[in-house]
């Protein structure tokens, strides 16, 4: 059976320029042009009748540019990729019409391949991720909620929730979504180094239901098994994600993924208690510091006011064993429970990852930090065990603290 062609639509203000990207097309037996536009608004017309699988978008039109087309469509159209056309010198352009949604980008003049390999890639990407989420429909259990919190910032939820996140999606068939709820100074994107189209903050203005499909139009993808839900791209958003948004958004997610990760910010804000109200874990990340063990301690005692339960929350350690440091023994002696985990401190593996942009679980795999993350995240989340094999059943869920 012959595959479906891939249906092209070029937009640019320049008659002969789009004549010689469809004659260059007509090379390519696998594509097919639909139409042409000569500005955005014209595009966005045009997109939304013939539904074309890929854009070929240039960046200086009259009336609507393509910067702002592409900004519409990518909400309006998810399912279509746009591809950037630029000439040389306009690299500040370029990198807004990324920020924009774009999914990739050519610079004028090109090739025939050129073009052809921008428009496969464009398109077997968008094609995959579409592919993971539909096979997720049907039956299957709801996706658990973990939550990452801390009583004081910096002692790493970013980090964990981030390296979690990745870890869960390496196992075969599993999908993740990681929901930045540190709606103000969220920074999930930036460490798994992805530029979200989207954020939490674009859902407000939606009405109605939050349908699977409406929600996956807001998630940036990281790879085919890990999807992000962005924090704000500025913080006068911020206020607009309220707890009843965020609380909708956590149980809609559930029918899609399989785990949810959410990160949040160190205070008992109206988004937070709704993050935590949603979760089935909750992991708490302490320090050894004495402000942070104190403020852990209050944050623990106002959960059990909120009636958690105590064996929904695991007590996670970070950077163990500092000079200077306090003991971890008598931490856990004055929280009254034991670590679920222990992570190492290792500031070479941790900056290197982020400055590379590849989260430490994937860079840095045999590093100890690494290993103690995926440690941790096979007591939180067992990988599924065989029927047959009772031993690793009878560990599933929490053996957190009976060490
Ligand atoms: N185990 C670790 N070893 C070394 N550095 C770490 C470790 N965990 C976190 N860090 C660093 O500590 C800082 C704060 O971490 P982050 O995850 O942003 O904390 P939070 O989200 O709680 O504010 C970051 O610079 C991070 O790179
Ligand atoms: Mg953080």
């Amino acid at each position: 059976m012959m595959n479906p062609k891939i249906k092209v639509l070029i937009v640019d203000d320049v008659a002969a320029t789009r004549e010689n990207i469809r004659k260059l097309m007509e090379f390519q037996p696998e594509f097919e042009v639909v139409g042409q536009a000569g500005n955005g608004e014209e595009a966005i017309d045009q997109a939304k009748t013939l539904r074309p699988d890929i854009i070929l978008m240039d960046i200086n039109m009259p009336g609507m540019d393509g910067i702002v087309a592409t900004e519409r469509l990518s909400v309006e159209m998810p399912e279509t990729s746009i591809i950037i056309m630029s000439v040389q010198g306009e690299q500040e352009y370029l990198r807004r019409a990324m920020m924009a949604g774009a999914k990739n980008y050519l610079t004028k003049p090109f090739t025939g391949d050129e073009l052809a390999t921008a428009v496969k890639d464009a398109y077997g990407r968008e094609r995959k991720v579409r592919e993971t989420l539909r096979a997720k429909g049907g039956d299957r259990e709801p996706g658990r909620i973990i939550s990452v919190f801390s009583g004081k910032g910096g002692v790493g939820k970013t980090t964990i929730a981030a390296n979690i996140a990745v870890a869960l999606a390496a196992r075969p068939a599993t999908t993740v979504a990681i929901v930045d709820a540190d709606i103000q100074f969220g920074d999930v994107a930036l460490i798994l180094n992805v530029s979200p189209r989207s954020t939490i903050a674009d859902i407000v203005g939606e009405k109605g239901q939050l349908e699977n499909k409406v929600l996956a139009a807001y998630m940036t993808a990281y790879n085919d098994q890990l999807h992000v839900l962005a924090a704000p791209l500025r913080p006068e958003q911020a206020e607009s994600v309220t707890g009843i948004l965020v609380g909708m958004v956590l149980k809609q997610l559930r029918s899609t993924y399989d785990f949810i990760i959410v990160d949040t910010a160190s205070s008992f804000s109206e988004v937070t208690i709704a993050a935590l109200d949603a979760s089935d874990i909750i992991l708490m990340v302490v320090a050894l510091d004495l402000p942070t063990v104190k403020n852990t301690k209050m944050a623990l005692e106002v959960m059990q006011s909120l009636g958690y339960k105590d064996d929904n929350i695991a007590v996670i350690l970070n950077r163990a064993a500092p000079e200077g440091g306090i003991d971890a023994r008598e931490v856990e002696a004055s929280l009254k429970r034991p670590f679920a985990a222990s992570i190492p401190t290792d500031g070479k593996t941790v900056v290197s990852s982020i400055n590379k942009g590849i989260p430490f679980v994937v860079s840095n795999s045999e590093s100890s930090v690494s290993q103690r993350i995926v440690a941790l995240t096979n007591i939180i989340a067992p990988p599924k065990a065989e029927p047959n094999d009772v031993a690793a059943k009878s560990s599933r869920r929490f053996k957190l603290f009976g060490r």
